[in-house]
């Protein structure tokens, strides 16, 4: 009998053409939460959304590899993995140039308020606004990176011809691209009191929870804009809303929520000064399929007797 692979991810983000390579080795399984059986069987799952922790593992004996789509894992609790000798896998790279361009979108999406003029010609231009729209241009404006990894590095390059001034922050000062594209490092602190847009891209982790909030957004100037596109958690909602409201801040360009989806409910959409966007920074045709492929190929490694080529920083140095 062939292995079980358990696939949560859907057919148009998980295209059945792709998992085929899976077939000569596992028998591939498109399934939902809460999974039934099939979780008891799994030896390779490729993750969606769902939470992979300890409750979880123990209902799958002989996981051997989790391959998230995506190059977040957040939602797996990789040190109950290692414990339990499963692999975590992930996507790293493979996103990165997308979710740059969608970035970018934000971020010109807010400073040339692109979704009021949209309203503004399709409910008849100049019948219920007088005004068009002003925005803000680019050239001088500085733009902050709180920090500058894979996907910060991607925005940084694509920064190049609109003039800004840029500066970034993070954990791991990165000279290599300092010197490519005159990028200044500078301390958290004068990141937030110096940025006109602060653009962020750290994972989320215990240190980087709330990174932003009420003491961070006060240490802003008036012209900042937030535009963040790695995971909602990483900002105090409610203390950038009330920012936002009070004018602490200029704006906020968002494609990631506390809670996902988030509630009609939530304050921040009745805000004017918020342009958003649904979790869908990676969401293209190209951007989709290169994930999807990576995904199957860490699972496919695996079941071939390889180590996965995307194991996780955490497990770099173990092997199963
Ligand atoms: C995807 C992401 O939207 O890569 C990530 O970590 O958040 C996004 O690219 C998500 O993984 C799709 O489920």
């Amino acid at each position: 009998m062939k292995p079980k692979v358990i696939v949560e991810i859907d057919k148009t983000n998980m295209p059945e053409d792709v998992t085929d390579a899976l077939k000569p080795y596992a028998e591939v399984v498109y399934t939902r939460r809460p999974f039934g059986d099939h979780i008891k069987e799994a030896v390779g799952m490729l993750v969606g959304g769902s939470k992979i922790d300890a409750e979880f593992l123990d209902k799958a004996p002989v996981l051997k590899v989790a391959a998230r789509f995506g190059v977040g894992y957040d939602n797996v609790d990789v040190e109950e993995c290692s414990k339990r000798e499963v692999y975590v896998t992930h996507t790293p790279g493979v996103l990165s140039g997308g979710v740059a361009d969608h970035t970018w979108a934000l971020i010109l999406g807010f400073m040339r308020r692109i979704p009021e003029a949209d309203t503004y010609v399709k409910t008849g231009w100049g019948r219920r606004e007088k005004y068009i729209p002003f925005g803000w241009d680019m050239e001088g404006k500085v733009l902050g990176f709180l920090g500058l990894g894979r996907i910060g590095s991607e925005v940084l390059k694509r920064s190049q011809g609109f003039d800004t001034v840029n500066q970034y922050y993070d954990v791991v000062r990165n000279e290599t691209l300092e010197e490519r594209y005159g990028v200044k490092y500078v301390g958290f602190e004068e990141l937030l009191r110096t940025s006109d847009i602060i653009t962020v891209h750290v994972p989320l982790l215990p240190s980087t929870r709330h990174i932003l909030g009420e003491k961070e957004f006060n240490m802003m100037k008036e012209s900042t804009v937030i535009v963040n596109t790695s995971r909602g958690p990483v900002i105090d909602e409610k203390a950038m809303t009330k920012a936002l409201k009070e004018g602490t801040i200029r704006g906020a360009a968002l494609d990631v929520f506390e809670q996902e989806p988030t509630p009609l409910e939530n304050p921040l959409l009745q805000l004017d000064n918020v342009v958003v966007s649904p979790h869908c920074a990676s969401a293209t045709w190209e951007t989709r399929r290169k994930m999807a492929e990576c995904t199957v190929e860490n699972v496919l490694a695996y079941l071939k007797g390889d180590r996965p080529p995307n194991v996780v920083q955490e497990q770099r140095d173990l092997t199963f």
